[in-house]
């Protein structure tokens, strides 16, 4: 049964328990408000873990200030359900004093080409918060093993630069993205959807499958955003932040045609909602 701890003395206790047992250690860091998409990391990360922790922390350091830190939806006794029912062993819910202590004053920064574009640019400071909370995340626990949804596909990047710049000793996995029935990635912040939203809100998912369609065999990609844009903007979405196509591995601007392993990216605000999404470009 799922025990909660909510101190970082407690976690290690539990931890150095385990390791002393030799048993494999994985983590599933996570803002709550869990969803079948946070589940299906816990049942990947079973391969490489025989114990699985997952973290339950809304970081305020990766929010702007006029965005949803406030209106981030927590609902602990909800999420403890659903991870004591997929067989997780540990959640560690500590609270904002216990990550950020009086006298905190330390900033982890990724510079560069991973950071100024998509969520980047959109969202300035935000990787830096996430780069911030990941790190402690991974040093209070010392997992072999942490895993991470493509669904934010730039933060799986971000966080693999840092930890291999800083030599963190925890293999970084990615995971597909979990979808709804109608083609929608699952997102906590899929709660702020009204009916209607919610039901137009698939139109991300289905442009972004025409882009891939036309992309991987050779289309040039200038008119095939033109009109996604428009798709998108007819939906109802206001505005689009981006929707591009850049290389799968670096993030670079891929502007004509795709030659090598890409994706394309979105993100656009329906309603109160900020929804992203991406899919792969495997060219033919
Ligand atoms: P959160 O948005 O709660 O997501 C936690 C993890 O679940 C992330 O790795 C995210 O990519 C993954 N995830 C979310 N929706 C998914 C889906 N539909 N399919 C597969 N994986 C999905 O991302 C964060 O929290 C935070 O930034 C965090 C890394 C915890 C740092 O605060």
């Amino acid at each position: 049964t799922l025990k909660t701890v909510h101190s970082v003395a407690e976690l290690r206790a539990v931890i150095a328990q385990w390791r002393a047992e030799g048993l494999r250690v994985g983590l599933v860091p996570t803002m709550g408000a869990l969803h079948a998409g946070h589940i299906s990391l816990t049942e990947h990360i079973r391969n490489h873990a025989d114990r699985v922790v997952v973290s339950i922390f809304v970081n305020p350091t990766q929010f702007g200030p006029n965005e949803d830190f406030g209106a981030y939806p927590r609902t602990l006794p909800d999420d403890q359900k659903m991870l004591d029912a997929a067989g997780v062993e540990l959640c560690f819910a500590p609270s904002v004093e216990e990550m950020y202590p009086e006298g905190f004053a330390t900033r982890v920064s990724v510079d560069g080409s991973l950071t100024n574009v998509l969520c980047g640019a959109a969202r300035p400071g935000h990787f830096d918060g996430v780069a911030q909370i990941v790190t402690k995340l991974l040093l209070q626990t010392l997992p072999d093993s942490a895993i991470f949804g493509q669904k934010d596909y730039q933060q799986l990047m971000v966080i693999r630069r840092f930890s291999t710049d800083l030599n963190i000793p925890v293999e970084i996995i990615g995971a597909p993205i979990l979808r709804e029935e109608d083609g929608l990635a699952m997102s906590s912040r899929n709660r702020y959807l009204t009916p209607d939203e919610r039901a137009v809100a698939p139109t991300l998912n289905r442009v972004l499958s025409e882009i891939v369609k036309a992309a991987a065999s050779g289309a040039e990609i200038g008119p095939l955003l033109a009109r996604g844009r428009e798709d998108i903007l007819r939906a109802g979405f206001s505005p689009i932040d981006y929707l591009e196509i850049r290389d799968a591995n670096t993030l670079e601007l891929v502007t004509k045609h795709v030659t090598s392993p890409s994706r394309v990216f979105v993100a656009a605000h329906l309603g109160k909602a900020r929804l992203i999404d991406n899919h792969a470009i495997e060219p033919a």
